[in-house]
């Protein structure tokens, strides 16, 4: 087929396996998604044309990633800015760029590049050593945040200060790590909008709502019951954000909503997990895997508009869980529930809060009767949907290989 195209994938968890099998739907162009990830069994094993087996750090796997794909492209962010800015400079072209990635991989220099190209952020301050750290709360205010400026996910780089004697703890338990100390926002909620953006065209997906427990993502409702001025603002905001970064691909942008005012929490350069329901077919004309893909290739973008709600729960580890070989239970039992769908990452090993899969709830024809721009008011028919994923999720249970008889 003619416009074949192999994309190199830093990284081969469960968002390069999604855009791996999306790929495969797509029929004006022929991806091949290749990978680079240290472990040979990673979720996009089994549905990558190759892969290579490395560090995202290794600057010799980055070269070698780079020998085998036309485009270069991340699921995390934890790729070496050097070596892509050195295969970059020789031709190879990658998206988004080893600049934006540079920008993104550190929250305080995020927060200032963001603050400077007048995009509302939370109050921050930088914070080198414990004495920094102590004055940076005081003219911050308790509650606060440190964060972990490089390397964090899932909340695991944040600790939230609520009273002065925890600043010791605080400091102790990132001792080592360069970190920055942020405004704790009340919040009435978390929001994110993902967003394409393609060589001269720009596409967003409408907001979804999300709710994190301990900092890491339990749910996400699209849309998102807020205002239609809210839901503007938003949308302005993560356009306005794209414009800055001034690149390709799709961006999963996280904002607080406070006082009906949108607070931008962090930009991720890559498909983002709040965006998993675009890959419910009835109601998404495309997924943000098969944006993201044409947009870094600067294909057409296809339409992000919303035909019917969706709801989409994480399936994790139990914060208490054992580390280990695992099998999922009631998968069977949930798959046949009508409008719920299950997707299973593979993942070998289960630890506490780790992300082994998702599920997604659509609402059907009926529920959407009463007309698409009346989907988010429609809250009987969302709360519908969010009680029909916890009772899916509830029948899923995590258990030992062995357990059972499995
Ligand atoms: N300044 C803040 N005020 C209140 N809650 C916050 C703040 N920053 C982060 N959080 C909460 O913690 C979650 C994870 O924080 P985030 O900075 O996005 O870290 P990560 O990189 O781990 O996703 C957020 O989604 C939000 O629920
Ligand atoms: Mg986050």
């Amino acid at each position: 087929m003619e416009n074949t195209l192999k994309i190199g994938f830093v990284g081969g968890g469960q968002l390069a396996m999604m855009t791996a099998l999306e790929a495969r739907i797509i029929s004006d162009y022929d991806f091949r998604i290749n990978i680079l990830d240290p472990s040979a069994d990673c979720p996009a094993h089994k549905v990558a044309a190759e892969q290579i087996i490395g560090d995202f750090k290794d600057p010799t796997a980055i070269k070698r990633l780079a020998e085998i794909s036309d485009i270069i492209t991340y699921e995390i962010e934890l790729g070496d800015v050097t070596a892509l800015r050195e295969l970059r400079n020789e031709g190879t072209e990658i998206h988004p760029s080893p600049e934006t990635l540079e920008i993104i991989q550190d929250k305080l220099t995020q927060k200032k590049f963001l603050d400077q190209k007048g995009i509302p952020v939370p109050n921050f301050l930088e914070a080198s050593n414990k004495d920094e750290i102590r004055r940076a709360v005081q003219d911050l205010g308790i509650p606060c945040l440190l964060k972990t400026r490089r390397d964090a996910y899932d909340g695991r780089g944040n600790f939230v200060i609520r009273r002065k004697e925890q600043i010791d703890l605080a400091h102790k338990k990132f001792v080592g790590k360069p970190v920055m100390v942020e405004e704790f926002v009340n919040f009435q909620k978390e929001v994110s909008i993902v967003v394409a953006k393609g060589r001269n065209e720009v596409a967003a997906y409408p907001p979804g709502e999300n709710y994190h427990e301990d900092g890491i993502l339990i749910m996400t409702r699209m849309p998102a019951k807020i205002s239609k001025e809210v839901e503007r603002e938003a949308e302005r905001i993560a356009r306005r954000t794209l414009k800055a970064f001034d690149d390709q691909g799709v961006f999963g942008i996280e904002m607080f909503v406070v006082n009906d005012k949108i607070l931008v929490n962090e930009v991720a350069p890559r498909v983002h997990n709040t965006g998993h329901g675009t890959l419910e077919k009835s109601a998404f004309e495309a997924s943000q895997f098969e944006q993201h893909l044409r947009a870094i290739s600067s294909a057409p973008l296809r339409g992000t508009e919303i035909r019917k709600p969706v709801v989409m729960q994480n399936i994790l580890g139990s914060k208490d869980s054992f580390i280990g070989p695992y099998t999922i239970m009631g998968a069977n039992e949930v798959n046949i529930l009508p409008g719920v769908h299950l997707y299973l990452y593979g993942k070998k090993e289960v630890r506490p809060l780790r992300k082994l899969g998702h599920l997604s709830v659509v609402g059907n024809e009926q529920e959407r009767a009463d007309g698409i721009s009346d989907l988010s008011s429609d809250e009987s028919n969302m709360d519908v949907l969010v009680s029909r994923a916890r009772s899916a999720h509830s029948m899923l249970k995590v258990v030992p290989v062995g357990a059972y008889g499995n």
